[in-house]
């Protein structure tokens, strides 16, 4: 579906924001791992979770839909095959979180996944994996994965960079496995499957960047999963740079492993305020209020780019609006998401009339209040959902309309999108 996307006269009104797609996978996952029955309340509907509960059912749990997106999962017969073939879709997240669970049993899997999945780079989860003692067969590191999984043994790995992927994919195989597994990122990422292991009461201790794990049996509780301020993020940064904006944005998760963006555009200037703040299941969430404001440049480097590593590309989209030069370094990684979002993110913010160049591990961008974007042409998502979502909140402040191709990659994280963009602008 090819959108075309007009330039905005103001974004106003209350929203509430869908549910924590990297906390729905971990809610999927866990209670499939209880042995029993769990209810989940307010899971996301994004293509990538459904894929997750597919893996769960085919695993032999029960899923059930109580209402749009309460479900209920009965994991009392799961894992009674010894071979399974699943299909892990577009989410790198599924992929590596499942690859440490299934690893530590003794079952034989293969893991495959659509195109750009096959692409995406697996090395960081097979290494730590065979350290334990997993067998794996694969396609020099990418999928589709054969894992033969058995019994584990515990290791102290040093990741050699931040990644919650990587990081939780150990800790479920420790989960399995006798012995303490010890994990140490050189920043702290963000930590989901610990706070959720924590409240199914499981083994773990986290002290900063360190986490330690032992085999543990989970505790059945039912979770409530609070909005993804990664979805937050577009609607937060189209407030902000859309005049006559004055947004709430409500139910939005406020884990500070997540917040790199909040930090920044207060940094930038932007006129934020955290309204309410509870805490649920181990996350903390509130409701967010954004107004237009006039924003100045940063630099994003180090300790803050894994607590906002899903938001650079939307963050990219302010900077052209923040005076002076926006530099975003030690992002490296965005080239291995679901398309290079440095070298993409560039060639089509260029296209807009951004001033944004490529560095090897970021982008620099030289912005100015009111910088005129021109317009007027088509660009590519490159099947990629964040880079869809970051285009059509540039299409809110270009001069003349642009049209956003394949913009049904959005489905993959954030199918009320549209919907939720349509209320603002009534
Ligand atoms: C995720 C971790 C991040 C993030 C991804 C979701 C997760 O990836 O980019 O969208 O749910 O654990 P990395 O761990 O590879 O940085």
């Amino acid at each position: 579906m090819n959108l075309t996307v007009h330039k905005s006269t103001g974004l106003n009104g209350d929203i509430t924001i869908p549910s924590d797609k990297s906390i729905s996978h971990r809610a999927a996952m866990l209670s499939a791992l209880t042995g029993s029955v769990v209810e989940i309340q307010n899971f996301s509907l994004g293509a990538d979770c459904l894929s997750t509960l597919n893996i769960i059912k085919n695993l032999g749990c029960e899923v059930d839909f109580l209402s749009e997106n309460f479900i209920s999962v009965n994991a009392k017969n799961v894992f009674k095959k010894d071979r399974y073939n699943l299909d892990c879709g577009n989410s790198g997240t599924l992929m590596r979180l499942f690859s440490g669970i299934l690893a530590s049993r003794e079952l034989e899997v293969v893991l495959s996944g659509d195109e750009s999945l096959c692409r995406r780079p697996m090395k960081r989860i097979i290494v730590p994996l065979e350290l334990m003692g997993a067998k794996f067969k694969h396609n020099n590191y990418t999928a589709p994965l054969v894992i033969k999984g058995r019994e584990l043994f515990p290791i102290d790995y040093k990741l050699p960079i931040a990644s919650a992927q990587v990081k939780s994919c150990i800790l479920l195989a420790g989960l399995n496995t006798y012995g303490t597994t010890k994990v140490t990122e050189p920043y702290i990422s963000r930590n989901h499957t610990e706070r959720m292991l924590e409240y199914l009461e499981a083994d773990i201790v986290s002290d900063g960047n360190v986490v330690k794990i032992k085999k543990s049996k989970l505790v059945p509780k039912n979770i409530n999963i609070c909005g993804d301020i990664s979805s937050a993020a577009f609607f937060m940064a189209a407030a902000t740079i859309v005049p006559n904006s004055d947004v709430v944005l409500k139910n939005v998760g406020l884990n500070p492993t997540r917040t790199g963006i909040l930090d920044v555009m207060q940094q930038m200037g932007a006129d934020i305020q955290i309204l309410d703040k509870k805490t649920d299941c181990n996350e903390e969430s509130g409701d967010i209020r954004i107004r237009t404001s006039e924003l100045k440049a940063v630099t994003i480097d180090g300790a803050m780019i894994p607590r906002l590593i899903d938001e650079l590309p939307v963050i990219a989209v302010m900077a052209s609006q923040a005076n002076g030069t926006t530099i975003v370094k030690d992002a490296s990684d965005l080239r291995n998401k679901e398309s290079d979002r440095i070298k993409c993110l560039v060639s089509e913010l260029k296209k807009l009339g951004i001033s944004i160049e490529e560095t090897d591990d970021g982008f620099v961008i030289e912005g100015e209040t009111g910088h005129n974007m021109k317009g007027g042409c088509e660009v590519e998502c490159y099947k990629d959902h964040r880079l869809a979502m970051s285009l059509y909140v540039a299409g809110l402040i270009c001069e003349k309309p642009i049209v956003v191709k394949d913009f049904q990659w959005v489905d993959i994280s954030f199918p009320e999108f549209l919907k939720l963009m349509q209320d603002l602008k009534d």
